[in-house]
């Protein structure tokens, strides 16, 4: 059993669209034309990853945020979409996580409008997102060119690194710095993929095979993905080494392996599955223009925005090639 895919279960149903769709169902968001406007549409929600109901809160708001970045947007608003039952849970804590949330909603100068509540063993939090479009641009993930560069903006193995938190295996304390990354707002990543990217996506439950592969199946492109230049928590490499790793990052390459290119470089096990990890709030992938890519890295550095080269585009058929 893979993650379900809305894109797969709706294809050949008949679905109303109208000339407003710009972008439909199967990218980060929706983009939907009004009065002169574009608009992005996107929901997200999670379990918790952490035990702070307050942090839990904050990264559900910043990974929930992340799509209206990834298509280089900016938020406007948000509804709260909050599974809770409050006899198993003190109110107090999602008193909590309901802070979190609005801090970074604060910080990402999106308003909150209302939300809905329902009563769930397993507690979840959420945000639906509208955001809009800048000059009536906006990023989807086809676009991808031959001769692109791949840039990712945060590192691999929160799956990894959360599991072996719920197994207490490890403490809170100790993923600190996946932890500062989570609450990380993609807000200027975003920015600089708009200005620079041909295509782009934010690595989140699907890994970050998953989501390249999206890449590389809707540019019809074949994204080189090289596992020596990917970013990982070192944590994260030593447990999965040691077996510790969520059922995601396992389901998430049965879902991808028949988009790995048959040349690729066999890698270990434990690699596979660390390119396959399930994230949460991660980075932006961003397909850049090789001429441009200098620029975009000074930039970056500018404006403090964490960047890895991690691979480049060739041409090809919507595959993906490890090496
Ligand atoms: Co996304
Ligand atoms: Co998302
Ligand atoms: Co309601």
């Amino acid at each position: 059993m893979g993650p379900a895919d809305l894109e797969k279960l709706i294809s050949g149903l008949n679905l109303y669209v109208d000339e407003s769709t710009l972008v439909g169902v199967g990218d980060d968001g929706g983009v939907y034309l009004h009065r002169g406007n574009l608009y992005i549409h996107t929901v997200d929600f999670i379990t918790p990853i952490v035990n702070d109901p307050y942090l839990w809160g904050a990264i559900s708001a910043v990974n929930s945020l992340s799509d209206v970045y990834a298509m280089g947007g900016k938020p406007l608003n948000a509804l709260a979409i909050v599974c809770f039952n409050n006899c198993d849970l003190d109110v107090s804590v999602l008193k909590e996580v309901l802070k979190g949330a609005v801090d970074k909603l604060r910080e990402a100068k999106t308003v909150l409008l209302g939300g809905h509540t329902v009563d769930d063993k397993e507690p979840k939090f959420g945000l639906a997102v509208t955001g809009v479009c800048k000059d009536g641009k906006y990023l989807t993930q086809e676009g991808a060119k031959v001769g692109d560069i791949l840039y990712l903006t945060k590192p691999i193995g929160v799956g990894i690194l959360t599991k072996a938190l719920k197994s207490d295996l490890i403490k809170e304390k100790d993923i600190q710095q996946a932890i500062n990354y989570m609450l990380e707002l993609n807000d200027i990543a975003g920015e600089l993929a708009l200005e620079f990217a041909n295509a782009c996506t934010d690595v989140t439950g699907f890994g970050l095979l998953g989501h390249a592969f999206n890449i590389a199946r809707k540019s019809k492109v074949k994204l080189v993905i090289e596992y020596g230049k990917v970013p990982f928590y070192p944590t994260a490499v030593d447990f999965v080494q040691k077996k510790v790793y969520p059922k995601g990052a396992m389901d998430n390459y049965n879902f991808v392996k028949e988009g790995i290119d048959k040349g690729s470089e066999p890698l270990e096990w434990w690699q596979v599955l660390l390119l396959s990890d399930p994230v949460t709030s991660g980075g932006l992938l961003m397909s850049v223009s090789e001429d441009r890519a200098g620029e975009l890295e000074k930039k970056a550095q500018e404006k403090e925005v964490s960047l890895w080269k991690i691979g480049s585009v060739e041409e090809g058929s919507g595959l993906l090639l490890l090496r």
